[in-house]
């Protein structure tokens, strides 16, 4: 039997509540389709500042170096709000994202006919959609040096090298020919050198997918673009900081920020993780809803393990869930049969995942 070492990292909020239920879904899958899994925790975040002093241990980068696949909630909360940045929360995911060198992160937006009425957006503007962010996740304004304070000024650098921009356009050129073969590149070259750098280089990239159209945009029209008319998109590639805005938005086309899901690639290891933060005002309630992480589970398995008929199966059962009228909080309001909590809605997919055939 195929055995697969799992890192986990629950983090902070809601985490852990959302990890437990991907596991749930996990164990169900694995069994049914014939291969094991064992999971190892480690510390990152609020928890790990608490109990190690630090936001990020190395015993986490370590641990994630050595399995096969990393699984991740999610981090932060307004206890740790105050302290300095470097003991943040979220200066450990920035560091472990560096430290792993995942520098491209996937963010794919799918609208699930089921919950088209979530969205707050009109049924003929985002039927169909399907829109992968190509999001550049080491570089740009959230590295570049010089940053920092001095007096009565603060600053960040918005950085980008030929190579690093490079190899982000070649993620996104790869990912449009399995898909609908369009690119667009989002930046902001009419202000930015850095863009204008981008622009450049993702133009001469382009040349060497010619079955790729490429088009180009600048950032605030995109985030227009977005919610005038998101058919449009197939891949949208961009840097680090466009990338988190547009991905955030993009989610608000699927209804629920508490769907999608994301994968972390290019570098020593693979990190899984919902694209939503920790949501500390709603943990411990059994109200948040665990289908982005067990998306993210799903990717783990189709894209780090080779798992692709057991990632194929829990996409199904996600769809098949929401079909059946099974909805958490967030888009309850919305053709509910049934107001699950977090536990129920992973028990209920893990079930129908590990039915094969159906
Ligand atoms: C994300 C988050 C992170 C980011 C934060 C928590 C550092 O917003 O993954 O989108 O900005 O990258
Ligand atoms: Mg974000």
């Amino acid at each position: 039997m195929k055995k697969y070492e799992i890192a986990i990292i629950k983090g902070d909020g809601i985490g852990p509540e959302i990890v437990d239920e991907a596991k749930k879904v996990l164990d169900a899958i694995s069994y049914s389709h014939g291969f094991e899994l064992s999971y190892h925790d480690y510390l990152m975040g609020g928890i790990a500042v608490d109990r190690a002093g630090v936001p990020l241990p190395d015993e986490t980068i370590e641990g994630c170096l050595r399995a096969d696949a990393v699984l991740f909630g999610a981090i932060g909360g307004e206890k740790w709000d105050s302290l300095p940045r470097e003991l943040r929360p979220e200066s450990g995911l920035l560091k472990l994202r560096k430290s792993l060198e995942i520098f491209a992160n996937l963010r794919p937006t799918v609208v699930y006919d089921e919950l088209i009425e979530a969205s707050t957006l009109k049924e003929s503007v985002i039927k169909g959609v399907d829109i992968l962010v190509v999001r550049e996740l080491i570089g740009g304004i959230y590295f570049g040096e010089p940053k920092g304070r001095e007096g009565d000024r603060a600053f960040n650098t918005m950085v980008y090298s030929v190579p690093e921009i490079e190899r982000i356009a070649h993620v996104a050129f790869k990912a449009a020919m399995r898909r609908q073969k369009r690119v667009c590149s989002v930046d902001k070259a009419n202000v930015l050198d850095v863009s204008q750098l981008w622009r450049e280089t993702v133009t001469r990239i382009a040349k060497e997918y010619p079955e790729v159209e490429l088009s180009h945009m600048y950032i605030d029209n995109a985030a227009m673009q977005l919610i005038r008319n998101p058919k449009q998109f197939d891949v949208i590639l961009t840097g680090n900081l466009f990338g988190d805005i547009l991905s955030d938005e993009a989610s608000m086309l699927s209804g629920s920020i508490g769907l999608l899901p994301s994968a972390s690639i290019g570098g020593k290891a693979a990190l899984y993780e919902p694209i939503h933060g920790s949501a500390p005002d709603i943990a411990g309630q059994g109200i948040a809803n665990p289908i982005a992480t067990i998306a993210s589970a799903s990717m783990m398995l189709r894209h780090s393990l080779g798992e692709v008929e057991a990632a194929d199966a829990i996409d199904k059962a996600i769809v098949k869930t929401l079909k059946e009228g099974y909805r958490t909080k967030d888009i309850a309001a919305f053709g509910a049969k049934e107001i699950c909590t977090t536990d129920e809605m992973g028990s209920i997919i893990a079930n129908y995942a590990a039915k094969k055939g159906e």
